[in-house]
Protein backbone atom coordinates (compact mmCIF):
# COMPACT_ATOMS: atom_id res chain seq x y z
CA UNK A 1 0.00 0.00 0.00
CA UNK A 2 1.02 3.51 -0.60
CA UNK A 3 0.49 6.21 1.99
CA UNK A 4 0.56 10.03 1.03
CA UNK A 5 0.09 13.68 3.21
CA UNK A 6 0.11 16.95 1.90
CA UNK A 7 0.02 20.33 3.99
CA UNK A 8 0.66 23.25 2.33
CA UNK A 9 -0.45 26.63 0.28
CA UNK A 10 -1.39 24.09 -2.89
CA UNK A 11 -4.52 22.63 -3.59
CA UNK A 12 -4.20 19.27 -1.71
CA UNK A 13 -6.04 16.98 -3.82
CA UNK A 14 -4.11 17.28 -7.15
CA UNK A 15 -1.00 17.16 -5.31
CA UNK A 16 -2.14 13.91 -3.67
CA UNK A 17 -3.43 12.72 -6.59
CA UNK A 18 -0.11 13.28 -8.43
CA UNK A 19 1.63 11.56 -5.27
CA UNK A 20 -0.63 8.68 -5.38
CA UNK A 21 -0.09 7.97 -8.95
CA UNK A 22 3.54 7.87 -8.25
CA UNK A 23 3.15 5.18 -5.43
CA UNK A 24 0.14 3.31 -7.81
CA UNK A 25 3.27 0.36 -7.90
CA UNK A 26 2.71 -0.37 -4.36
CA UNK A 27 -0.42 -1.46 -4.36
CA UNK A 28 -3.77 -0.63 -6.96
CA UNK A 29 -6.70 -2.60 -6.18
CA UNK A 30 -8.64 0.90 -4.75
CA UNK A 31 -7.61 4.42 -3.95
CA UNK A 32 -8.73 7.48 -1.88
CA UNK A 33 -7.88 10.35 -0.53
CA UNK A 34 -9.49 12.82 2.62
CA UNK A 35 -9.19 16.46 2.07
CA UNK A 36 -10.42 19.22 4.38
CA UNK A 37 -12.85 21.67 2.66
CA UNK A 38 -14.61 22.78 5.77
CA UNK A 39 -15.56 19.56 5.97
CA UNK A 40 -13.55 16.77 5.67
CA UNK A 41 -14.31 15.33 2.35
CA UNK A 42 -13.28 11.92 1.39
CA UNK A 43 -13.40 10.58 -2.17
CA UNK A 44 -12.54 6.77 -2.19
CA UNK A 45 -13.35 3.76 -4.63
CA UNK A 46 -11.96 0.31 -6.11
CA UNK A 47 -10.62 2.09 -9.08
CA UNK A 48 -7.04 2.85 -9.90
CA UNK A 49 -5.96 6.96 -9.18
CA UNK A 50 -6.51 8.29 -12.66
CA UNK A 51 -10.43 7.17 -12.65
CA UNK A 52 -11.01 8.23 -9.00
CA UNK A 53 -9.25 11.61 -10.39
CA UNK A 54 -11.97 11.81 -13.32
CA UNK A 55 -14.96 11.67 -11.13
CA UNK A 56 -14.04 13.28 -7.96
CA UNK A 57 -15.20 16.41 -7.23
CA UNK A 58 -13.12 19.32 -7.18
CA UNK A 59 -12.29 20.52 -3.68
CA UNK A 60 -10.81 23.12 -2.26
CA UNK A 61 -8.57 22.44 0.48
CA UNK A 62 -4.72 22.66 1.00
CA UNK A 63 -4.14 20.04 3.00
CA UNK A 64 -5.34 16.07 3.42
CA UNK A 65 -3.90 12.18 2.97
CA UNK A 66 -4.56 9.80 0.27
CA UNK A 67 -3.68 5.82 -0.13
CA UNK A 68 -3.87 3.44 -2.74
CA UNK A 69 -4.20 -0.15 -1.56
CA UNK A 70 -3.06 -3.83 -1.48
CA UNK A 71 -5.85 -5.36 -0.31
CA UNK A 72 -4.91 -7.53 2.84
CA UNK A 73 -7.94 -7.67 5.49
CA UNK A 74 -11.06 -7.13 2.95
CA UNK A 75 -11.95 -7.56 -0.10
CA UNK A 76 -11.43 -4.54 -2.81
CA UNK A 77 -14.22 -2.81 -2.60
CA UNK A 78 -15.35 1.01 -2.16
CA UNK A 79 -16.25 0.38 1.49
CA UNK A 80 -12.74 -1.17 2.04
CA UNK A 81 -10.58 1.53 0.25
CA UNK A 82 -8.81 4.17 2.61
CA UNK A 83 -9.06 7.04 4.22
CA UNK A 84 -11.06 5.20 7.01
CA UNK A 85 -13.32 7.47 9.40
CA UNK A 86 -14.50 7.45 13.38
CA UNK A 87 -18.28 7.71 13.68
CA UNK A 88 -18.41 11.15 13.86
CA UNK A 89 -16.46 11.65 10.72
CA UNK A 90 -14.13 14.29 11.77
CA UNK A 91 -11.45 11.78 12.08
CA UNK A 92 -9.64 10.23 8.41
CA UNK A 93 -7.06 7.74 8.60
CA UNK A 94 -4.57 5.89 5.56
CA UNK A 95 -2.59 3.31 6.86
CA UNK A 96 0.25 0.35 5.55
CA UNK A 97 0.65 -2.52 7.58
CA UNK A 98 -1.55 -5.17 9.49
CA UNK A 99 -2.98 -4.91 12.85
CA UNK A 100 -2.65 -8.66 14.36
CA UNK A 101 -5.38 -7.62 17.22
CA UNK A 102 -7.90 -5.71 15.05
CA UNK A 103 -10.49 -8.67 15.69
CA UNK A 104 -10.66 -8.34 19.52
CA UNK A 105 -10.87 -4.52 19.50
CA UNK A 106 -13.23 -4.49 16.07
CA UNK A 107 -15.63 -6.21 19.12
CA UNK A 108 -14.47 -4.17 21.64
CA UNK A 109 -15.49 -1.07 20.15
CA UNK A 110 -18.71 -2.44 19.01
CA UNK A 111 -19.87 -2.90 22.14
CA UNK A 112 -18.84 0.59 22.78
CA UNK A 113 -21.20 1.55 20.42
CA UNK A 114 -18.97 2.20 17.19
CA UNK A 115 -20.36 1.23 14.02
CA UNK A 116 -18.08 -0.28 11.54
CA UNK A 117 -18.28 0.65 7.57
CA UNK A 118 -15.54 -1.32 6.18
CA UNK A 119 -14.20 -5.40 6.64
CA UNK A 120 -10.38 -3.48 7.11
CA UNK A 121 -8.01 -3.85 10.25
CA UNK A 122 -7.75 -0.22 9.42
CA UNK A 123 -10.87 0.99 10.98
CA UNK A 124 -10.44 -0.02 14.24
CA UNK A 125 -7.35 2.93 14.28
CA UNK A 126 -9.96 5.86 13.63
CA UNK A 127 -12.62 4.55 16.03
CA UNK A 128 -9.69 3.91 18.42
CA UNK A 129 -8.56 7.79 17.33
CA UNK A 130 -11.75 8.56 18.19
CA UNK A 131 -12.39 7.03 21.74
CA UNK A 132 -8.87 8.41 22.91
CA UNK A 133 -9.40 12.25 21.44
CA UNK A 134 -10.05 15.15 23.98
CA UNK A 135 -8.62 17.95 21.95
CA UNK A 136 -5.11 16.77 21.16
CA UNK A 137 -5.05 14.61 17.81
CA UNK A 138 -1.47 13.88 18.12
CA UNK A 139 -1.92 12.33 21.69
CA UNK A 140 -4.78 10.55 20.64
CA UNK A 141 -2.71 8.97 17.96
CA UNK A 142 -0.25 8.07 20.63
CA UNK A 143 -2.75 6.48 22.70
CA UNK A 144 -4.29 4.56 19.97
CA UNK A 145 -1.56 3.33 18.30
CA UNK A 146 -0.72 1.98 21.79
CA UNK A 147 -3.37 -0.33 21.96
CA UNK A 148 -2.46 -2.01 18.47
CA UNK A 149 -0.13 -4.50 17.97
CA UNK A 150 1.14 -5.08 14.38
CA UNK A 151 2.87 -2.87 11.67
CA UNK A 152 1.83 0.07 10.39
CA UNK A 153 2.51 3.50 8.75
CA UNK A 154 -0.35 6.00 9.45
CA UNK A 155 -1.52 9.28 8.73
CA UNK A 156 -4.06 11.02 10.11
CA UNK A 157 -6.01 13.94 9.57
CA UNK A 158 -8.73 15.61 11.94
CA UNK A 159 -11.53 18.15 11.20
CA UNK A 160 -11.21 20.85 13.89
CA UNK A 161 -7.02 20.83 13.88
CA UNK A 162 -6.72 22.06 10.51
CA UNK A 163 -2.65 22.60 10.92
CA UNK A 164 -1.69 19.79 11.09
CA UNK A 165 -1.29 16.20 9.75
CA UNK A 166 0.40 13.34 12.07
CA UNK A 167 1.58 10.81 10.78
CA UNK A 168 3.32 7.65 12.66
CA UNK A 169 5.78 4.36 11.57
CA UNK A 170 6.36 0.86 13.13
CA UNK A 171 7.51 -1.65 10.78
CA UNK A 172 6.23 0.18 7.82
CA UNK A 173 8.33 2.53 5.58
CA UNK A 174 7.35 6.26 6.11
CA UNK A 175 9.65 9.86 4.63
CA UNK A 176 8.58 13.11 5.45
CA UNK A 177 9.46 15.53 2.10
CA UNK A 178 10.36 18.98 3.15
CA UNK A 179 9.81 21.95 1.56
CA UNK A 180 9.10 26.27 1.93
CA UNK A 181 5.61 26.32 3.98
CA UNK A 182 4.73 23.11 2.84
CA UNK A 183 5.91 19.32 3.71
CA UNK A 184 4.70 16.03 2.56
CA UNK A 185 4.37 12.92 3.77
CA UNK A 186 4.87 9.25 1.66
CA UNK A 187 5.57 5.36 1.83
CA UNK A 188 8.14 6.37 -0.60
CA UNK A 189 10.15 8.89 -2.62
CA UNK A 190 8.89 8.70 -5.65
CA UNK A 191 5.53 10.70 -4.33
CA UNK A 192 7.82 13.65 -3.71
CA UNK A 193 10.03 13.77 -6.29
CA UNK A 194 9.81 16.95 -8.54
CA UNK A 195 8.68 18.74 -5.28
CA UNK A 196 11.42 18.15 -3.05
CA UNK A 197 14.74 16.35 -2.59
CA UNK A 198 14.89 17.06 1.08
CA UNK A 199 13.51 13.92 2.90
CA UNK A 200 13.40 13.00 6.66
CA UNK A 201 13.22 8.56 6.41
CA UNK A 202 10.90 8.12 9.63
CA UNK A 203 12.53 5.13 11.98
CA UNK A 204 10.96 2.17 13.86
CA UNK A 205 8.24 3.88 16.86
CA UNK A 206 8.23 7.31 15.33
CA UNK A 207 5.49 9.90 15.44
CA UNK A 208 5.89 13.15 13.76
CA UNK A 209 3.27 16.18 13.98
CA UNK A 210 3.63 17.63 10.49
CA UNK A 211 2.47 21.20 9.70
CA UNK A 212 2.90 23.81 7.25
CA UNK A 213 6.13 25.39 8.34
CA UNK A 214 8.02 22.28 9.91
CA UNK A 215 7.67 19.19 11.79
CA UNK A 216 7.84 18.15 15.21
CA UNK A 217 9.30 14.04 15.89
CA UNK A 218 8.98 11.97 18.43
CA UNK A 219 10.86 8.49 18.93
CA UNK A 220 8.68 6.95 21.21
CA UNK A 221 7.96 9.36 24.45
CA UNK A 222 11.58 11.52 23.31
CA UNK A 223 11.34 14.35 21.14
CA UNK A 224 14.56 14.48 19.15
CA UNK A 225 15.61 16.60 16.18
CA UNK A 226 14.92 15.30 12.30
CA UNK A 227 18.12 14.04 10.62
CA UNK A 228 17.29 15.89 6.61
CA UNK A 229 19.04 14.10 4.02
CA UNK A 230 18.95 14.61 0.13
CA UNK A 231 17.14 12.63 -1.87
CA UNK A 232 19.60 11.98 -5.36
CA UNK A 233 16.45 10.67 -7.62
CA UNK A 234 14.92 12.71 -10.14
CA UNK A 235 11.69 13.02 -11.00
CA UNK A 236 12.46 12.25 -14.60
CA UNK A 237 13.25 9.25 -14.13
CA UNK A 238 9.88 8.18 -12.78
CA UNK A 239 8.44 9.23 -16.15
CA UNK A 240 8.17 7.07 -19.11
CA UNK A 241 10.61 9.13 -21.16
CA UNK A 242 8.96 8.13 -24.65
CA UNK A 243 8.45 4.52 -23.32
CA UNK A 244 4.83 2.97 -23.47
CA UNK A 245 5.27 1.16 -20.17
CA UNK A 246 8.22 1.58 -17.42
CA UNK A 247 8.81 -2.21 -17.86
CA UNK A 248 10.29 -1.37 -21.55
CA UNK A 249 11.90 1.64 -20.52
CA UNK A 250 13.74 -0.29 -17.54
CA UNK A 251 14.83 -3.01 -19.37
CA UNK A 252 16.02 -0.08 -21.93
CA UNK A 253 17.99 1.20 -18.96
CA UNK A 254 19.97 -1.89 -18.45
CA UNK A 255 23.27 -0.82 -20.56
CA UNK A 256 23.69 2.62 -19.07
CA UNK A 257 23.10 1.00 -15.53
CA UNK A 258 25.41 -2.16 -15.96
CA UNK A 259 28.02 0.71 -17.74
CA UNK A 260 28.08 3.42 -15.18
CA UNK A 261 28.43 1.22 -12.13
CA UNK A 262 31.61 -0.40 -13.97
CA UNK A 263 33.14 2.88 -14.50
CA UNK A 264 32.52 3.46 -10.58
CA UNK A 265 33.75 1.05 -8.43
CA UNK A 266 34.32 -2.05 -9.80
CA UNK A 267 38.05 -1.56 -9.42
CA UNK A 268 38.16 -0.62 -6.10
CA UNK A 269 38.95 -3.89 -4.21
CA UNK A 270 38.50 -4.02 -1.43
CA UNK A 271 35.48 -1.72 -0.21
CA UNK A 272 35.07 -2.48 3.41
CA UNK A 273 37.61 -4.09 5.86
CA UNK A 274 35.35 -5.76 7.95
CA UNK A 275 33.08 -7.98 4.73
CA UNK A 276 36.24 -9.05 3.81
CA UNK A 277 37.54 -10.00 6.48
CA UNK A 278 34.70 -12.53 7.05
CA UNK A 279 34.99 -13.62 3.47
CA UNK A 280 38.55 -14.23 3.97
CA UNK A 281 38.62 -15.86 7.44
CA UNK A 282 39.62 -19.58 7.24
CA UNK A 283 38.67 -21.68 7.86
CA UNK A 284 36.25 -19.93 5.30
CA UNK A 285 32.96 -19.10 6.46
CA UNK A 286 29.48 -20.09 5.68
CA UNK A 287 27.14 -17.63 4.06
CA UNK A 288 23.55 -17.11 3.83
CA UNK A 289 21.69 -15.50 1.30
CA UNK A 290 18.10 -14.32 1.60
CA UNK A 291 15.62 -12.65 -0.58
CA UNK A 292 12.07 -13.27 -1.96
CA UNK A 293 10.86 -13.19 -5.49
CA UNK A 294 12.81 -11.62 -8.54
CA UNK A 295 15.36 -11.49 -6.13
CA UNK A 296 15.56 -14.62 -4.78
CA UNK A 297 16.28 -15.43 -8.42
CA UNK A 298 19.28 -12.94 -8.03
CA UNK A 299 20.74 -15.08 -4.58
CA UNK A 300 20.49 -18.41 -6.68
CA UNK A 301 23.36 -17.23 -9.21
CA UNK A 302 25.29 -15.80 -6.05
CA UNK A 303 25.45 -18.95 -4.73
CA UNK A 304 26.92 -20.54 -7.58
CA UNK A 305 29.06 -17.68 -8.40
CA UNK A 306 30.57 -17.82 -4.94
CA UNK A 307 30.96 -21.50 -4.63
CA UNK A 308 32.26 -21.51 -8.06
CA UNK A 309 34.85 -19.12 -7.57
CA UNK A 310 35.46 -18.32 -4.34
CA UNK A 311 34.87 -21.61 -2.94
CA UNK A 312 32.69 -20.86 -0.14
CA UNK A 313 29.50 -22.50 0.81
CA UNK A 314 26.52 -20.85 0.57
CA UNK A 315 23.19 -21.49 1.48
CA UNK A 316 19.83 -19.55 -0.10
CA UNK A 317 16.98 -19.28 1.33
CA UNK A 318 13.16 -17.47 0.73
CA UNK A 319 12.83 -15.08 3.26
CA UNK A 320 9.32 -16.09 4.23
CA UNK A 321 10.49 -19.86 4.67
CA UNK A 322 13.38 -18.93 6.71
CA UNK A 323 11.62 -16.99 9.28
CA UNK A 324 9.41 -20.17 10.03
CA UNK A 325 12.47 -22.66 10.53
CA UNK A 326 14.71 -23.01 13.45
CA UNK A 327 18.28 -21.31 12.84
CA UNK A 328 20.64 -23.88 13.14
CA UNK A 329 24.27 -22.46 13.12
CA UNK A 330 23.80 -19.04 12.62
CA UNK A 331 25.96 -17.76 9.86
CA UNK A 332 28.84 -15.65 10.04
CA UNK A 333 27.57 -13.89 6.86
CA UNK A 334 24.17 -12.93 5.38
CA UNK A 335 23.25 -11.33 2.80
CA UNK A 336 19.99 -9.80 1.80
CA UNK A 337 18.62 -8.93 -1.38
CA UNK A 338 15.70 -6.82 -1.76
CA UNK A 339 15.25 -3.90 -4.21
CA UNK A 340 12.84 -2.27 -2.20
CA UNK A 341 14.54 -3.09 0.90
CA UNK A 342 11.11 -3.02 2.72
CA UNK A 343 9.82 -6.61 1.53
CA UNK A 344 8.40 -7.72 4.95
CA UNK A 345 9.62 -11.15 5.51
CA UNK A 346 13.20 -9.98 4.36
CA UNK A 347 13.20 -7.49 7.36
CA UNK A 348 12.02 -9.58 9.66
CA UNK A 349 14.77 -12.06 9.09
CA UNK A 350 17.22 -9.56 9.08
CA UNK A 351 16.01 -9.04 12.78
CA UNK A 352 16.53 -12.38 13.44
CA UNK A 353 19.77 -12.77 12.31
CA UNK A 354 20.84 -9.72 14.06
CA UNK A 355 20.01 -11.45 17.35
CA UNK A 356 22.03 -13.98 16.41
CA UNK A 357 25.22 -11.74 16.02
CA UNK A 358 25.24 -12.52 12.24
CA UNK A 359 26.93 -9.29 10.19
CA UNK A 360 24.17 -8.22 7.51
CA UNK A 361 24.90 -7.10 4.24
CA UNK A 362 21.79 -5.33 2.42
CA UNK A 363 21.97 -5.01 -1.46
CA UNK A 364 19.10 -2.78 -2.24
CA UNK A 365 18.09 -0.25 -4.80
CA UNK A 366 16.51 2.37 -2.42
CA UNK A 367 18.49 4.64 -0.16
CA UNK A 368 17.73 5.13 3.02
CA UNK A 369 15.10 1.86 2.98
CA UNK A 370 14.88 -0.22 6.32
CA UNK A 371 16.97 -2.71 4.90
CA UNK A 372 19.56 -0.35 4.72
CA UNK A 373 19.28 0.48 8.29
CA UNK A 374 19.08 -3.00 9.85
CA UNK A 375 22.04 -4.06 7.69
CA UNK A 376 25.55 -3.78 8.93
CA UNK A 377 26.66 -2.77 5.50
CA UNK A 378 24.92 -1.84 2.01
CA UNK A 379 25.84 -1.90 -1.30
CA UNK A 380 23.34 -0.09 -3.79
CA UNK A 381 22.26 -1.43 -6.90
CA UNK A 382 21.80 1.94 -8.51
CA UNK A 383 19.61 1.39 -10.86
CA UNK A 384 17.22 4.47 -10.00
CA UNK A 385 13.57 4.44 -9.13
CA UNK A 386 11.79 1.12 -10.51
CA UNK A 387 8.13 2.14 -10.94
CA UNK A 388 7.35 -1.22 -13.63
CA UNK A 389 6.35 -3.91 -10.60
CA UNK A 390 7.92 -6.39 -12.40
CA UNK A 391 11.76 -6.14 -11.75
CA UNK A 392 14.20 -5.97 -14.49
CA UNK A 393 16.94 -3.49 -14.27
CA UNK A 394 17.06 -3.42 -10.28
CA UNK A 395 17.20 -7.43 -11.24
CA UNK A 396 20.74 -7.33 -13.50
CA UNK A 397 21.44 -4.28 -11.22
CA UNK A 398 22.00 -6.67 -8.43
CA UNK A 399 23.93 -9.25 -10.23
CA UNK A 400 26.32 -6.47 -11.15
CA UNK A 401 26.29 -5.72 -7.40
CA UNK A 402 26.95 -9.81 -6.74
CA UNK A 403 29.83 -9.48 -9.61
CA UNK A 404 31.37 -6.52 -7.75
CA UNK A 405 31.04 -8.18 -4.13
CA UNK A 406 33.38 -11.15 -5.93
CA UNK A 407 35.89 -8.61 -7.54
CA UNK A 408 36.32 -7.09 -3.97
CA UNK A 409 37.17 -10.43 -2.58
CA UNK A 410 40.83 -11.18 -1.95
CA UNK A 411 39.76 -14.94 -2.27
CA UNK A 412 38.96 -14.52 -6.14
CA UNK A 413 42.44 -15.66 -7.89
CA UNK A 414 43.95 -13.43 -10.20
CA UNK A 415 42.74 -15.13 -13.32
CA UNK A 416 38.73 -15.17 -12.25
CA UNK A 417 39.38 -11.26 -11.43
CA UNK A 418 40.90 -10.41 -14.95
CA UNK A 419 37.99 -13.03 -16.82
CA UNK A 420 35.21 -11.18 -14.82
CA UNK A 421 36.49 -7.61 -15.33
CA UNK A 422 36.74 -7.61 -18.89
CA UNK A 423 33.35 -9.58 -18.98
CA UNK A 424 31.67 -7.11 -17.05
CA UNK A 425 33.20 -4.49 -19.18
CA UNK A 426 31.74 -6.55 -22.37
CA UNK A 427 28.21 -7.31 -21.35
CA UNK A 428 26.56 -3.62 -22.15
CA UNK A 429 27.30 -3.92 -25.63
CA UNK A 430 26.14 -7.35 -25.53
CA UNK A 431 22.79 -6.50 -23.64
CA UNK A 432 22.41 -3.65 -26.50
CA UNK A 433 23.05 -6.10 -29.28
CA UNK A 434 19.98 -7.46 -27.36
CA UNK A 435 17.70 -4.78 -27.07
CA UNK A 436 18.41 -3.33 -31.14
CA UNK A 437 17.54 -6.87 -32.39
CA UNK A 438 14.12 -8.21 -31.08
CA UNK A 439 12.70 -9.45 -34.00
CA UNK A 440 13.14 -13.23 -32.86
CA UNK A 441 12.25 -12.07 -29.32
CA UNK A 442 9.48 -10.31 -31.15
CA UNK A 443 7.81 -13.45 -33.25
CA UNK A 444 8.29 -15.94 -30.64
CA UNK A 445 6.17 -13.64 -28.17
CA UNK A 446 3.31 -13.62 -30.43
CA UNK A 447 3.35 -17.23 -30.69
CA UNK A 448 3.49 -17.68 -26.44
CA UNK A 449 0.52 -15.12 -26.68
CA UNK A 450 -1.53 -17.82 -27.82
CA UNK A 451 -0.42 -20.75 -25.40
CA UNK A 452 -1.73 -21.82 -22.36
CA UNK A 453 1.19 -22.36 -20.22
CA UNK A 454 4.45 -22.49 -20.74
CA UNK A 455 7.98 -24.04 -19.52
CA UNK A 456 11.03 -22.76 -18.98
CA UNK A 457 14.61 -24.65 -18.20
CA UNK A 458 18.26 -23.92 -17.73
CA UNK A 459 21.44 -25.54 -15.89
CA UNK A 460 23.74 -24.74 -13.97
CA UNK A 461 24.42 -20.43 -14.26
CA UNK A 462 20.82 -20.12 -16.10
CA UNK A 463 18.92 -22.45 -14.07
CA UNK A 464 17.54 -19.50 -11.65
CA UNK A 465 17.28 -17.64 -15.20
CA UNK A 466 14.96 -20.09 -16.40
CA UNK A 467 12.89 -19.37 -13.12
CA UNK A 468 12.85 -15.89 -13.77
CA UNK A 469 11.91 -16.08 -17.41
CA UNK A 470 8.57 -17.79 -16.00
CA UNK A 471 8.04 -15.74 -13.10
CA UNK A 472 8.21 -12.62 -15.35
CA UNK A 473 5.28 -14.11 -17.70
CA UNK A 474 3.48 -15.66 -15.69
CA UNK A 475 3.59 -11.55 -13.78
CA UNK A 476 2.86 -9.53 -16.54
CA UNK A 477 1.32 -11.95 -18.86
CA UNK A 478 -0.78 -13.94 -17.12
CA UNK A 479 0.58 -17.30 -18.45
CA UNK A 480 0.97 -20.12 -16.05
CA UNK A 481 4.69 -20.50 -16.40
CA UNK A 482 7.00 -23.07 -14.67
CA UNK A 483 10.52 -22.82 -14.36
CA UNK A 484 13.09 -26.13 -13.62
CA UNK A 485 16.18 -27.27 -13.96
CA UNK A 486 16.29 -28.82 -17.19
CA UNK A 487 17.42 -32.16 -15.56
CA UNK A 488 14.73 -32.15 -13.56
CA UNK A 489 12.29 -32.59 -16.40
CA UNK A 490 12.26 -36.33 -16.09
CA UNK A 491 11.59 -36.64 -12.67
CA UNK A 492 8.00 -35.36 -13.45
CA UNK A 493 7.52 -32.28 -15.32
CA UNK A 494 7.79 -33.80 -18.53
CA UNK A 495 4.20 -34.85 -17.96
CA UNK A 496 3.28 -31.51 -19.13
CA UNK A 497 5.21 -31.31 -22.23
CA UNK A 498 2.58 -31.54 -24.92
CA UNK A 499 2.28 -30.25 -28.46
CA UNK A 500 0.99 -27.58 -27.06
CA UNK A 501 3.23 -26.36 -24.07
CA UNK A 502 6.48 -25.07 -25.33
CA UNK A 503 9.73 -25.40 -23.70
CA UNK A 504 11.84 -22.42 -23.47
CA UNK A 505 15.37 -23.24 -22.91
CA UNK A 506 18.00 -20.89 -21.66
CA UNK A 507 21.83 -21.85 -22.43
CA UNK A 508 24.97 -21.21 -22.59
CA UNK A 509 28.30 -22.32 -23.78
CA UNK A 510 29.68 -23.93 -20.64
CA UNK A 511 29.63 -27.31 -19.39
CA UNK A 512 26.46 -27.95 -19.39
CA UNK A 513 25.81 -26.96 -22.83
CA UNK A 514 25.87 -31.05 -23.97
CA UNK A 515 22.76 -31.92 -20.86
CA UNK A 516 20.92 -29.13 -22.09
CA UNK A 517 21.10 -30.91 -25.79
CA UNK A 518 20.04 -34.17 -24.71
CA UNK A 519 17.36 -32.84 -22.11
CA UNK A 520 16.02 -30.57 -26.25
CA UNK A 521 16.31 -33.87 -27.70
CA UNK A 522 13.97 -35.61 -25.18
CA UNK A 523 11.28 -33.02 -25.21
CA UNK A 524 11.74 -32.98 -29.00
CA UNK A 525 10.58 -36.44 -29.45
CA UNK A 526 7.83 -35.93 -27.11
CA UNK A 527 6.33 -33.15 -29.50
CA UNK A 528 6.56 -30.04 -27.40
CA UNK A 529 7.75 -26.27 -29.82
CA UNK A 530 11.04 -25.77 -28.61
CA UNK A 531 12.53 -22.23 -28.10
CA UNK A 532 15.99 -21.90 -27.44
CA UNK A 533 18.04 -18.83 -26.19
CA UNK A 534 21.41 -19.27 -26.90
CA UNK A 535 24.33 -18.06 -28.24
CA UNK A 536 24.77 -16.95 -31.96
CA UNK A 537 26.06 -19.94 -34.20
CA UNK A 538 24.97 -22.90 -31.97
CA UNK A 539 24.98 -25.66 -34.34
CA UNK A 540 23.44 -28.15 -31.94
CA UNK A 541 20.52 -26.60 -31.75
CA UNK A 542 19.56 -26.60 -35.98
CA UNK A 543 16.88 -29.18 -36.58
CA UNK A 544 16.34 -29.37 -32.91
CA UNK A 545 14.59 -25.83 -31.77
CA UNK A 546 11.72 -24.48 -33.77
CA UNK A 547 12.68 -20.97 -32.86
CA UNK A 548 16.04 -19.58 -31.83
CA UNK A 549 16.55 -16.54 -30.10
CA UNK A 550 20.21 -16.15 -31.00
CA UNK A 551 22.05 -13.59 -28.00
CA UNK A 552 25.27 -12.01 -28.48
CA UNK A 553 28.54 -13.94 -27.39
CA UNK A 554 29.58 -13.26 -23.46
CA UNK A 555 32.05 -15.04 -21.21
CA UNK A 556 28.97 -17.50 -19.78
CA UNK A 557 29.53 -16.21 -16.47
CA UNK A 558 28.08 -13.35 -17.11
CA UNK A 559 25.74 -14.83 -18.86
CA UNK A 560 22.37 -14.80 -16.72
CA UNK A 561 22.17 -10.99 -16.74
CA UNK A 562 21.94 -11.14 -20.53
CA UNK A 563 19.81 -13.93 -21.05
CA UNK A 564 17.59 -12.39 -18.57
CA UNK A 565 17.02 -8.88 -20.45
CA UNK A 566 15.74 -11.86 -23.03
CA UNK A 567 13.66 -13.28 -21.01
CA UNK A 568 12.65 -10.19 -19.75
CA UNK A 569 11.60 -8.48 -23.62
CA UNK A 570 9.62 -12.03 -24.43
CA UNK A 571 7.43 -11.64 -21.22
CA UNK A 572 6.82 -7.63 -21.98
CA UNK A 573 5.97 -8.30 -25.74
CA UNK A 574 3.50 -11.58 -24.83
CA UNK A 575 1.66 -9.01 -22.26
CA UNK A 576 1.83 -6.64 -24.63
CA UNK A 577 0.28 -8.79 -27.63
CA UNK A 578 -2.49 -10.25 -24.63
CA UNK A 579 -3.13 -6.31 -23.80
CA UNK A 580 -2.25 -6.81 -20.19
CA UNK A 581 -1.45 -4.12 -17.94
CA UNK A 582 2.20 -4.45 -17.96
CA UNK A 583 3.26 -2.22 -15.38
CA UNK A 584 0.58 -2.74 -12.81
CA UNK A 585 -0.09 -6.21 -12.88
CA UNK A 586 -3.14 -7.81 -10.77
CA UNK A 587 -2.98 -8.78 -7.21
CA UNK A 588 0.70 -7.95 -7.16
CA UNK A 589 2.69 -4.49 -5.59
CA UNK A 590 6.57 -3.45 -5.73
CA UNK A 591 6.58 -3.42 -2.50
CA UNK A 592 5.32 -6.16 -0.26
CA UNK A 593 5.54 -4.92 3.13
CA UNK A 594 3.28 -7.51 5.04
CA UNK A 595 4.01 -10.77 5.69
C1 LIG B 1 7.30 -8.15 -4.96
C2 LIG B 1 7.64 -7.61 -6.34
C3 LIG B 1 8.71 -8.49 -7.00
C4 LIG B 1 9.92 -8.61 -6.09
C5 LIG B 1 9.52 -9.14 -4.71
C6 LIG B 1 10.66 -9.06 -3.73
O1 LIG B 1 6.59 -9.33 -5.06
O2 LIG B 1 6.50 -7.57 -7.16
O3 LIG B 1 9.10 -7.90 -8.23
O4 LIG B 1 10.84 -9.47 -6.68
O5 LIG B 1 8.46 -8.35 -4.17
O6 LIG B 1 10.93 -7.70 -3.54
P1 LIG B 1 12.25 -7.10 -2.97
O7 LIG B 1 12.00 -5.63 -2.90
O8 LIG B 1 12.48 -7.69 -1.61
O9 LIG B 1 13.34 -7.44 -3.92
Amino acid sequence: CGVVGYIGYRQAQETLLQSLVRLEYRGYDSCGIAVVDGDLKVFKDAVRVADLAAKAQPLNGTFGIGHTRWATCGEPNQANAHPHQDCTHTIAVVHNGTINNHVPLRSRLKSQGHVFTSDTDTEVIAHLIENHYHGDLASAVRSALAEIEGSYAVAVVHHHEQDKLVVARKGSPLIIGLGQGENWVASDVPAILGYTNRVVYMEENELAVVTRDGIKLWHGDNEKIPEIKHVEWTAEQAHKGGYDHFMIKEIHEQPRIIRESNSTSIHSGVKDAELSGILSLDPPPSILILACGTSYHAGLIAKYLVEELLGLSVNVELASEFNYHRHRTPEALAIVITQSGETADALLAMRRLREHGTKLLAITNVPGCTASRLADETWYTGAGPEISVAATKSFTAQLKVIYRLLLSCSRLERRDFDRLTLALRLLPSAIQGVLDNQLEIRSCAKYLASCSGVIFIGRGLNYPIALEGALKLKEVAYIPSQGYAAGELKHGPLALVSKTTPVVAVLGRDTTHDAMLTTLREIKVRGAPLIAIAPKGDDGLDGLADYIIPRPEVDNLVSPMLNAVVLQLLAYYTALELGCPIDMPRNLAKSVTVE
